[in-house]
C-alpha cells in the first residue's frame, strides 16, 4: 500500500494544474489516470492551439443550477494568473476573438508546462497512466483507490476525472458514480456545445451542409451572435455551440437571420428598388444558397413592388425570427462539454471540498459548472484547481 498526502483521479486540465500547486505547496501528490496519456483533451482543444482561457471570464459565462458558485474560485484565480504562467514559460500565444487567447504553437505546450509545473517540487507529484480504479473506499480518514496495479492511500482524494462527452477518447461519467457513492447529488448531465440535428419539414435545411452565417440564435432568454454553419444532420457553427448549452429538448430555436436589419427595411427595399425580388435582395445580405431557401420558404415570388406592406413586415418578422424546431443534438459523442455533474450544493466554493465527506474534493468539468465556449471552460478547471489546491 502506498501513502500519499492527496491523490488525484484524472491527469486532465483540473487534475495536472490541483497537481502542481499542491506539489508546490510540498504535498506529496498521486495523479491516476485511466488513460495511457494525460491531457488528452487539452492536446485537440482549441483546433489544436488550446484556447486556455479567455480574458473575460465571469460568472455570467457559466451555466449552474447555483449561477453564484463559480464566483469565488474565478476570482482568486484569474485569466490574468494562468497568463503569467504561460508567459513564465515562454509559451507565446494571440487573442484571435471575443477576448479567446490561443498558443501560437501548439496545444502539447501547455500539457508540457502543466508537467513541468508539476515537476517543479518540492512535493512530489508522481503521475502513474493506464490505471484502471476498480475501487474506493473512506475509513477513518483515509481514502483508499485500488486499481489493477495496487492500492494507494491518502486523506485527501481530489475528482477531477471530467465529464463524459466524446467518450471516444475515454471521458466517463466515472465522476458521478464517486460522487453517488459517496452521497453527492449529481445534476443531470447533459451534452452541450454540441450540434443539434433537423427533422421533419426542416431536413431541407440539411441541404445547405456547409453554407455559414453571422445571425444571432436565441433559446428562451438566451441569445448570442455569432457564425451559424448548417451540416448534413442539422445545425452547428460557434453560434449553435453556444445556444445548444441553454437550449431544452422540445423547445423551439429562434435564428435571426439578419441581426442588423432596421425594422421596416424590407418596405424600404420595396419603395426604393420595386422591381427588385426579395431573392435578390436576400442574395445581397446572406449566402446565396441560404437566400434561396429562405426566398423559396418565404413563397414571395416575383417584384417587391408587387408585395402589400403587411406581407414585407411579415417576411421580415419571419428572417428575424425564424423558428427551427431541432429534434435533438449530435449527443456526448459530439459534445465538446457536459452541463450538470456533481451537484455544487454540497460543495465549498472556497475549496471544493464536499461538505458531507471532510477530504473529498471535485473540481473541473466534473461539478455542475460549464462555461461557453471560448476558453472559460479551461479557465474554470485552473481557477477550481487552484481553489482547491490551496485547502490540500
Ligand atoms: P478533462 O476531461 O480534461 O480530464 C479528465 C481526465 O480524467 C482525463 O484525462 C480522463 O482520461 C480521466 N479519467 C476519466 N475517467 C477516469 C477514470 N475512471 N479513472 C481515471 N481517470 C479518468 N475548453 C476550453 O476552454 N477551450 C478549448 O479550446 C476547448 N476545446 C475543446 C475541444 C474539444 C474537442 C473538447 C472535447 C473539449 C474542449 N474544451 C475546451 C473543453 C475542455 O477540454 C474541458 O472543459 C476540460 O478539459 C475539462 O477539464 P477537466 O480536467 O475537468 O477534465
Amino acid at each position: 500500500m502506498s501513502t500519499y498526502d492527496v491523490i488525484i483521479l484524472g491527469g486532465g486540465a483540473a487534475g495536472l494544474l490541483c497537481a502542481a500547486m499542491a506539489g508546490q505547496r510540498g504535498r506529496n501528490v498521486l495523479v491516476l489516470e485511466r488513460s495511457e496519456k494525460v491531457g488528452k483533451k487539452i492536446l485537440i482543444s482549441g483546433g489544436g492551439r488550446c484556447n486556455f482561457t479567455n480574458v473575460n471570464a465571469s460568472a455570467a459565462n457559466y451555466i449552474s443550477a447555483n449561477p453564484h458558485f463559480c464566483k469565488s474560485a474565478l476570482s482568486r484565480y484569474r485569466p490574468r494568473d494562468f497568463i503569467d504562467l504561460v508567459d513564465r514559460h515562454g509559451i507565446a500565444w494571440h487573442e484571435k476573438t471575443l477576448g479567446q487567447l490561443f498558443c501560437d504553437g501548439s496545444a502539447r505546450q501547455i500539457v508540457d508546462m502543466l508537467l513541468a509545473e508539476c515537476a517543479a517540487g518540492p512535493g512530489e507529484v508522481t503521475i502513474r497512466c493506464n490505471e484502471e480504479i476498480s475501487d474506493v473506499t473512506h475509513a477513518g480518514d483515509q481514502f483508499t483507490v485500488r486499481t489493477q496495479y495496487g492500492s494507494f492511500t491518502a486523506p485527501a482524494l481530489v475528482i477531477a476525472t471530467g465529464g463524459p462527452s466524446i467518450p471516444a477518447m475515454g471521458a466517463t461519467g466515472f465522476a458521478y458514480d464517486l460522487a453517488r457513492q459517496f452521497g453527492l447529488k449529481v445534476v443531470e448531465p447533459r451534452p452541450a456545445l454540441v450540434p443539434l440535428t433537423l427533422g421533419g419539414d426542416e431536413v431541407l435545411f440539411r441541404e445547405l451542409s456547409g453554407v455559414a452565417a453571422p445571425v444571432e440564435a436565441k433559446a428562451g432568454k438566451t441569445s448570442f451572435r455569432e457564425a451559424a454553419l448548417f451540416t448534413h444532420k442539422g445545425l452547428s457553427g460557434p453560434v449553435i455551440l453556444q445556444i445548444s448549452s441553454y437550449w431544452k429538448p422540445g423547445d423551439p430555436l429562434a435564428i435571426n437571420f439578419l441581426p442588423d436589419a432596421t425594422a421596416g427595411w424590407l418596405v424600404d427595399a420595396k419603395r426604393e428598388r420595386p422591381s427588385a425580388t426579395l431573392r435578390a435582395i436576400l442574395r445581397e445580405h446572406l449566402p446565396a444558397r441560404l437566400a434561396d431557401v429562405l426566398a423559396d420558404q418565404l413563397g414571395l415570388e416575383g417584384d417587391l413592388g408587387n408585395k402589400t406592406d403587411k406581407a414585407l413586415h411579415a417576411a421580415e418578422a419571419r428572417l428575424a425570427r425564424w423558428e427551427f424546431h431541432p429534434n435533438g443534438s449530435e449527443g456526448f459523442a459530439k459534445a465538446e462539454v457536459t452541463t450538470g455533474g456533481i451537484s455544487t450544493a454540497e460543495l465549498s466554493s472556497k475549496t471544493m471540498e464536499s461538505s458531507k465527506v471532510p477530504g473529498l474534493y471535485a473540481i473541473g468539468e466534473a461539478v455542475d459548472v460549464t462555461g461557453w465556449l471560448g476558453g472559460y471552460n479551461f479557465q474554470w478547471a485552473w481557477s477550481s484547481a487552484f481553489a482547491a489546491a490551496q485547502a490540500l
